[in-house]
């Protein structure tokens, strides 16, 4: 599995010795750190270097903690972000303060260390959950909008079709025919794409059998392998003896790994090795990979292969649904999909999923 980015945290207190502290703790507890001496420079930081969660002293020379958690919460960039304030006056004027400028908890100064770690690791928990519940309900709005979209299309698209095949049986010129099939063609383009984009859009209903990941593999492989034709694919399997079965939907489960084994035939235009792996991993959990020797992914583009539509590739037919479309279904049977890539050495995609 690729290691995921260590949070990174602002802290943002005019005390020397206390910022070094904090530096030293938080670096110790892995967390990648951010040091600013005073407010004006705090909020520049929290809106260019994108922290996860802010620390924010209350007192501080200039700007107060008060002052620049209001204006974190004003700016579009920052509204969201996990503030924690450290106070060192009193509670509880200044907490009330700082939760009324919209802080999200406070630890009291001199800070005790057991505590400080606790409360950041619940607000980036807090955070993450809120993150991932965000981007379930856009995909459940894109979905309901592809949806209705996809019918709205299909529609005239079909009387389309149907009279441009009518056209074509009727004694046309050659200029005449080629105008016809080439408006056909283009239409079946976009059928292609709404046949995609309802598998992403449509909700899917999971049978729940219990799955030999060898043979899912296997079928997948006998599938997809149909359109390379005589590209010199090596194939490897380093399929694991005796695992124990998924719990999954055999279709979709196929269906997912035929959309990586597509993926990495497409980025080895002159063929190369494909190796595909299973495991019993720890856990309860099966392990299964897909690698190859193709191109591999730029830096600035991994994070955006799971998205929808995201694609590199400059022919009509590949929407940039295949990763997304996988995505879903291995995480709706509470397994997880990552990838790891370095550009030039090809890519691994690694599933794991529960066992039944
Ligand atoms: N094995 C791989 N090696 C290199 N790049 C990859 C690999 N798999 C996916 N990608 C990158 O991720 C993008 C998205 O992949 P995805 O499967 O979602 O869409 P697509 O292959 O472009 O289109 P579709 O699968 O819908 O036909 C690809 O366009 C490609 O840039
Ligand atoms: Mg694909």
């Amino acid at each position: 599995m690729p290691k995921p980015r260590a949070a990174r945290i602002l802290a943002v207190d005019d005390d020397k010795i206390i910022s070094k502290a904090l530096e030293k703790l938080l670096q110790h507890e892995g967390y990648e750190v951010i040091l600013a001496s005073d407010g004006e420079s705090g909020l520049r930081r929290a809106r260019e270097d994108d922290p996860d969660l802010i620390l924010l002293d209350v007192v501080m020379p200039g700007k107060s903690g008060i002052e620049v958690c209001e204006e974190l919460r004003r700016d579009r960039r920052t509204r969201e972000k996990p503030i924690l304030m450290l106070t060192s006056l009193k509670p509880p004027q200044d907490v009330v303060l700082g939760l009324r400028a919209g802080a999200n908890d406070y630890v009291s100064k001199p800070f005790n260390a057991e505590e400080l770690r606790a409360r950041i690791a619940t607000q980036l928990r807090n955070q993450r959950v809120l993150q991932r519940m965000v981007q379930i309900e856009k995909a459940l709005s894109l979905g309901r909008i592809t949806a209705s979209l996809c019918h709205e299309i299909n529609n005239p698209l079909h009387v389309v079709m149907g009279r441009l095949e009518m056209l074509l049986r009727q004694e046309l010129d050659e200029k005449q025919t080629r105008y016809a099939q080439l408006a056909l063609e283009n239409a079946r383009r976009i059928q292609k794409l709404i046949k995609y984009m309802r598998e992403y859009a449509e909700p899917s209903v999971h049978s729940k059998d219990a799955c030999d990941i060898n043979d899912i593999i296997e079928s997948a492989i006998s599938i997809a392998s149909l359109t390379w034709g005589k590209k010199e694919i090596q194939l490897e399997k380093e399929f694991g003896k005796d695992i124990p079965p998924v719990i999954g939907d055999r279709e979709k489960l196929q269906q997912v790994f035929i959309n990586l084994i597509t993926n990495a035939e497409q980025v080895m235009p002159d063929g190369g090795q494909l190796t595909l792996r299973t495991s019993a991993g720890p856990d309860r959990t099966i392990q299964a990979s897909v690698t190859d020797s193709g191109k591999g992914i730029p830096k600035e583009n991994l994070e955006r292969v799971f998205d929808p539509f995201f694609t590199t590739k400059e022919n009509w037919t590949s929407p940039g649904l295949g990763l997304s479309v996988a995505r879903r279904i291995i995480e709706e049977l509470e397994g997880t999909i990552a990838i790891s890539s370095e550009e030039g050495k090809g890519a691994t995609v690694e599933i794991s999923l529960p066992m039944a």
